[in-house]
């Protein structure tokens, strides 16, 4: 018989209907398969604030020992994330902030950092000359201010750039896609677009090629997503110029999550690297990043045959006993 889980871990999203919280998720359940204590209770808010409230409010009534969260807005989700702390459940903050410090850890990106080394990179890459758009994500999530301020503070070093534009994408394609059409007579002449995140950065590139500008204006993104559909493939493809590195941090959430339940020491602020990703250094990075997606693959096909082993396993054991009387 299967014991009894020891630990409830409770996930709340704040949106998943992404490549990169899709390669956050599967982290997470990659670790996940090595602790079978634990079970995982996952709620996807769909980018709705009110909608994460209500989520992590029921997690918390569902007897959860932990609470994973990357608030959708740092604001709205402050309350009931403090209120959960308080009331003795660790919370590990991933990705996204609140506005609180009280949590228990954090994990995930110095998105000042991230805005800075993409500032410092197109300030670089500009010959310290041009003309600047910039799209951020939700203005309300603490990435999209912190990789702002950082981007700022970088191209404040370059009195010849100037920033003639500042678009709220919303961390969304689509959004960034209008915003761009609607006001594309007054940003034509930039140098260069900065967008925020991968899908904010496709869709600049999808602007120009539709309307057959060619050469297409400079583009730099962030996220450095793997795989035949993320910006590493198109920094490879010369669909963008570069991209910044943020990693999902799936696998270390859970991790720290772990050693939180088991009450073993634990790093408070678990920062995770950056670099940037341009021509110079695509191929090496998409070979290794490659390989490292065939053995996730291979590590999730041998848990899956695992688990069927296990369940004909103990489907004979039960046989076993009915049959013998044991
Ligand atoms: C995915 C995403 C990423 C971005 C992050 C910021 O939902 O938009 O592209 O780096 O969220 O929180």
């Amino acid at each position: 018989e299967k014991e009894a889980p020891k630990y409830v871990i409770g996930f709340s999203q704040c949106t998943g209907d992404d490549a990169w919280r899709r390669d956050m998720l599967r982290g997470m359940q990659r670790e996940l398969a090595f602790h079978p204590e634990v079970d995982f209770l996952y709620r996807d808010a769909k980018g709705n604030s009110g909608k994460q409230v209500e989520q992590i409010k029921e997690l918390l009534t569902s007897n959860i020992n932990l609470l994973i969260v990357s608030p959708n807005e740092a604001e709205p989700i402050t309350p009931v994330v403090e209120q959960a702390y308080q009331n003795g459940i660790p919370v590990v903050v991933v990705d996204r902030k609140t506005a609180s410090s009280f949590y228990t850890a954090y994990v995930g990106g110095n998105n000042y950092e991230v805005g800075k080394t993409a500032g410092q990179y197109i300030g670089a890459y500009l010959h310290g000359k041009g003309k600047v758009v910039e799209i951020t994500g939700l203005p309300t999530s603490s990435p999209s201010i912190e990789r702002h301020k950082g981007f700022l503070d970088a191209i404040r070093n370059y009195p010849n750039i100037q920033v003639i534009r500042v678009i709220a994408g919303d961390w969304e394609k689509k959004i960034a896609k209008q915003k761009l059409t609607a006001l594309f007579d007054s940003i034509k002449q930039a140098d260069l677009v900065f967008a925020q995140n991968e899908v904010m950065a496709l869709g600049t590139y999808e602007v120009w090629r539709e309307r057959g500008i060619s050469p297409r204006t400079k583009i730099v993104g962030i996220d450095g997503l793997a795989g035949p559909l993320g910006d590493i493939q198109m920094v490879h493809d010369g669909l963008i110029d570069a991209t910044v590195l943020y990693p999902t941090g799936g696998e270390e959430a859970i991790r720290t999550a772990v050693q939180i339940l088991e009450k073993k020491p634990f790093t408070k602020e678990n920062i995770l690297n950056t670099a940037v990703i341009d021509p110079t250094n695509v191929r090496m990075i998409k070979m290794q990043t490659d390989k490292i997606l065939n053995q996730q693959e291979d590590i999730e096909r041998q848990q899956k045959h695992n688990e069927e082993q296990l369940r004909v396993y103990n489907n004979q054991r039960i046989l076993l006993y009915t049959i013998s009387g044991l």
